[in-house]
């Protein structure tokens, strides 16, 4: 496995792969790698020849009182899972963006609610650096997870406007055996802190159980409220899961989507309503 720090020096090698005919595989990251990325990377494995992980945590998507400064990194761990799961190239770039710097991707719209609410500009970050990253890395296939669904959602919909020739999959989301949705920032919770995080995953199981019972989606939410233990509530809503739209009756596509301030440590989760496994 190689580690690659020069964004010129991905693109050579992506471009040398190509022109050999090989399939360029990507799963972008912030790093501080657990279980839910690594699923994205088995994912990605069987569809390429040449699997890049890039591990670069991006100013561009994140608030000014938000945790740039304390988002937690571990390098050697990451490399370690990385090459358990059979990467070829690590892309963790000290610097991705040249000083000037100048072009933002903009989805409109999708990225106007949820958390692109509650983190105005993070959405323009992620599209911006996303599209940075396929400029440089040139992947036929791009793996990310459903627990950044809106992101996901927002990703597909720049990679349809942009005709950007890569084919984007949805990897599920990861949970810890308790139901905690994995999450990088999982590491900043304190045991009580952590208890209390597990309400977001049993606010959404409830959602889904009243979700068999009813298609009032004000009756759900009621339910699923109760449930929560938050300190500060960002949104809970249902959803249609394909295009975002907010729903006031449930339909076989309907989402639940919470997120929430635990202590310091926002923390979001998803789960379809439709009765499944
Ligand atoms: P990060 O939070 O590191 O997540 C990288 C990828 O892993 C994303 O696609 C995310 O949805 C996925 N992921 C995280 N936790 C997961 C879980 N429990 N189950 C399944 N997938 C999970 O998302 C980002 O980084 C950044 O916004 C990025 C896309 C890299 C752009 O900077």
């Amino acid at each position: 496995m190689r580690i690659l720090t020069d964004p010129a020096e991905v693109a050579a090698e992506a471009r040398a792969r190509r022109a050999r005919g090989q399939r360029v595989g990507f799963v972008p990251t912030m790093g501080f790698l657990h279980a839910g990325h690594c699923s994205l990377m088995d994912l990605c494995r069987p569809r390429c020849d040449w699997l890049v992980v890039s591990i670069y945590v991006n100013p561009l998507q994140f608030g000014p009182t938000e945790d740039l400064e304390r988002y937690p990194r571990d390098p050697e761990g990451d490399a370690r899972q990385c090459e358990e799961h059979g990467v070829d190239a690590i892309f963790m770039p000290p610097r991705l963006y040249d000083p000037d710097h100048s072009t933002t991707v903009r989805v409109a719209e999708l990225q106007d609610g949820l958390c692109g609410a509650a983190r105005p500009g993070h959405f323009d970050g992620v599209t911006t650096v996303v599209a940075r990253l396929f400029g440089l890395v040139q992947p036929e296939v791009a793996v990310f997870g459903e627990k950044d669904y809106q992101q996901l959602a927002v990703i597909r919909r720049m990679v349809r406007d942009l005709a950007m020739p890569v084919e984007v999959l949805g990897g599920p989301l990861v949970r810890d055996a308790d139901g905690l949705a994995l999450s990088s920032r999982n590491t900043y919770l304190s045991p009580a802190e952590r208890a209390r995080a597990l309400s977001l995953h049993r606010a959404l199981h409830r959602m889904r159980a009243v979700a068999a019972e009813t298609d009032d989606v004000d009756v759900i939410l009621t339910e699923g409220r109760a449930l929560l233990d938050v300190d500060r509530l960002d949104y809970l809503e249902v959803r249609d899961g394909d295009d975002l739209r907010p729903l006031g009756r449930l339909r076989p596509s309907a989402r639940a989507f919470v997120a929430g301030l635990v202590g310091r440590t926002r923390l979001i989760d998803n789960l379809g309503l439709a009765a499944s496994p």
